[in-house]
């Protein structure tokens, strides 16, 4: 007994995560075709994205006037001194996520051997992210991938783009080696579902059924997890993982009917991460194939793939909640206005076609300018959510605030960033305290960039203001905002400090 009695432990002394882990990654994240331009420039050729003239929301156009991903923000001119401004010369990321465009490797999908001036920029581009105190975080596909591929082959409908990917993929694998330490393999894999079939599977949006994007679908999971496979095998010191877009949503009453609605509606987006994490398709997704007469075409090899090489990590992009009840759903799109070129009535966007456009909107939060809600608790609440169901470390591999912004003296006094930023680290801090294995941030467009969902530049995220108007026009010269101080000091104490002066 008193042997029993000295083997008794208390759990009062047990340490619990009070704060951010030591080591934690703080950074950005950006996206190749959203800010590199020079989208022929050294062999390259047009991607998906390059014929968006109104972003992901748009239809593609080949004969528009103006496209905002052709010159984007210069990027590819400006590599070296935005990537100082990011690092240690700058605010101090110790992480930065960006994506190789595909078709500056090969430019058309179909070559043989790649192209040794896309190589060489990315090459130049993580060696100087590693000068800079940077871990790299690379998207393999983030929104774009040859236009050739998309016209000939219908995108990821087709088996096909699993070999022209895999072929990419182990390009720059090899390559890149030794200067990344993390992989992603499709951003926001689940979006596609619902809307930006083009950009994602360069499948036409025009002609396109649940068929076909669950069909791209699959040949997507089969490529990731052929990536977890390769990358182990070629890069064994870095890590692969996937980007799902959250949803948090919630019910509009406490009807049990709305409730239901709610599940049903995550697990549109849940799907993606079961079968990537979990490896397997989840009974949810036979049902709501059978129900809907989508057949999948796949081989048993396929789905062996999948149980053998599930992600090592989950990342997922958080921006704002949404609400649900049995009579509705708040969307993504058109009910919460993606861009202010919504707000203001321009029909040449499209919203969810899936989803009921109501116009609702939750009384208990602020809406950004564009109609975006911003609730940190939504951040908490994924955060414990999705630990909860995969128990794998988790990165936040976006977050941001996008509005129009006026330069004023040299700057931008954006205190509502600030705010912004402070309240979402203050829910990552109670989220790692409730046991989740957060291991990093990134804001989402750190210097300002062309919106993926509308293609304007007035769509600014950055801590980084760049003088580039919705119509290409401007300087491209790039101004430091006040909040560009704020997130440095916030790095520095590792998220300790979040006093906004
Ligand atoms: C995410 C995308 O969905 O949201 C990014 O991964 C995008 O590419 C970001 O830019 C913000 O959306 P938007 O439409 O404001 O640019």
């Amino acid at each position: 007994m008193r042997e029993r009695l000295a083997m008794m432990k208390n759990s009062r002394d047990i340490k619990i995560p009070e704060t951010f882990p030591e080591g934690f990654l703080w950074g950005g994240a950006t996206a190749a075709n959203q800010y590199e331009g020079a989208y022929m420039e050294d062999g390259k050729l047009p991607s998906v994205a390059d014929v968006q003239p109104h972003g992901v929301f748009g239809y593609p156009d080949r004969n528009a006037k103006f496209y905002p991903t052709h010159g984007g923000i210069d990027f590819y001119h400006h590599w070296k001194e935005d990537i100082a401004e990011f690092g240690r010369d700058g605010m101090g990321f110790n992480v930065y996520r960006t994506s190789i465009g595909w078709s500056r490797i090969y430019p058309s999908g179909e070559e043989e051997t790649p192209n040794e001036k896309g190589l060489e920029f990315y090459e130049n581009l993580f060696r100087e992210c590693r000068a800079q105190g940077m871990k790299v975080m690379v998207t393999l596909s983030h929104y774009e991938m040859p236009l050739n591929l998309a016209d000939k082959y219908g995108g990821w409908k087709d088996r096909r783009m699993i070999d022209f990917f895999m072929k990419y993929v182990r390009t720059v694998a090899e390559r890149y080696k030794d200067l990344v330490d993390y992989w992603l393999t499709f951003n926001e894999i689940g979006n596609n579902i619902h809307k930006m079939e083009w950009m994602t599977a360069g499948i036409d949006p025009y002609t396109d059924t649940e068929q076909d994007v669950y069909q791209a679908s699959h040949h997507q999971f089969v490529a990731s997890a052929l990536c977890v496979r390769d990358i182990h095998k070629i890069a064994p010191g870095s890590k692969v993982g996937s980007v799902i877009e959250y949803k948090t949503i919630y019910p509009m009453s406490c009807d049990p009917k709305d409730s239901i609605v709610v599940t049903h509606e995550k697990q549109r987006g849940y799907f993606f991460s079961d079968v990537q994490l979990r490896g397997e398709y989840p009974g949810y997704a036979w049902e709501y194939f059978k129900d809907n007469d989508i057949n999948i075409e796949y081989t048993d090899e396929d789905m062996e793939l999948i149980r053998q090489y599930p992600v090592d990590f989950l990342s997922f992009t958080y921006y704002r909640s949404r609400i649900a009840s049995k009579d509705y759903i708040e969307s993504v799109q058109k009910e919460t206005n993606t861009s202010d070129k919504e707000v203001e009535g321009d029909n040449s966007y499209r919203g969810d076609s899936n989803i009921v456009n109501t116009g609702k909107t939750n009384p208990y939060l602020e809406l950004t300018p564009s109609g975006w809600s911003i609730d940190p608790d939504g951040l908490y609440l994924a955060l414990v959510d999705l630990y909860g169901r995969y128990q794998k470390p988790i990165f936040v591999a976006e977050n941001g605030l996008g509005l129009k912004e006026e330069l004023v003296n040299g700057t931008v006094n954006d205190t509502y960033r600030m705010e912004y930023l402070a309240k979402h680290a203050e829910a990552m801090k109670r989220a790692i305290r409730n046991g989740v294995d957060l291991f990093g941030y990134a804001w989402w467009g750190p210097i300002d960039l062309v919106s993926n969902g509308s293609g304007q530049m007035s769509k600014r995220y950055g801590f980084i203001y760049v003088d580039r108007n919705d119509a290409g026009e401007g300087t491209l010269k790039r101004y430091r905002k006040k909040s560009f101080y704020y997130y440095k000091k916030l790095i520095a104490s590792n998220g300790e400090d979040l006093e906004i002066e």
